[in-house]
């Protein structure tokens, strides 16, 4: 028998199961560190793209930079309505994080667009296994769904991403 929190807690009333709310917590902290992670790539290149596409693409980019907030945002108050704290510094998050930083200064448009699509990529991979550990999703459905919803914006702005590459 799941032990059930009570109203006492923080967390939303429910029959939630302590340990899966708690997976359920480190697994969005995963992914909040790399939604970080490929935030500041995004930034990065839209400050940095050079070539005949620069207007467009620096447009392009300022599009998901500002959506990816929006993304983070969402996953830390994620967190918080489970109860617990969201990674919040640069250097936690950099503890957990798992793409790796390019220099947009030497770095040709395609290849800046081509790195993010995959970053969105392993995002969405990151999203289906966390979807995919069916315990700890079945007592907790509000995450299920923030997190199919998530996973539906990442496929969105691959598609994007990748419609820009030849
Ligand atoms: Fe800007």
């Amino acid at each position: 028998m799941s032990k059930t929190i009570h109203t006492s807690s923080m967390r939303p009333v429910g029959n939630l199961n302590e340990e899966h709310i708690l997976g359920n917590v480190a697994s969005l902290n995963g992914i909040l560190a790399d939604e970080y992670a490929l935030f500041t790539k995004t930034l990065n290149y839209h400050w940095n793209v050079t070539g005949p596409r620069f207007h467009s693409i620096h447009k392009f980019l300022e599009g998901h930079y500002r959506s990816l907030l929006e993304v983070m945002d969402g996953v830390a108050e994620r967190v918080r309505i489970l109860g617990e704290t969201p990674l919040s510094t640069m250097k936690s998050m950099n503890e957990v994080n798992q793409l790796n930083e390019k220099n947009g200064g030497q770095m040709s448009a395609s290849e800046m667009i081509d790195d993010l699509y995959h970053g969105h990529l392993k995002l969405q991979t990151e999203i289906r296994n966390v979807l995919e550990a069916d315990a700890p999703m079945s007592t907790d459905p509000g995450t299920e769904d923030f997190l199919i919803s998530l996973l539906q914006k990442h496929e969105e702005m691959s598609w994007m991403l990748k419609s820009h590459l030849d």
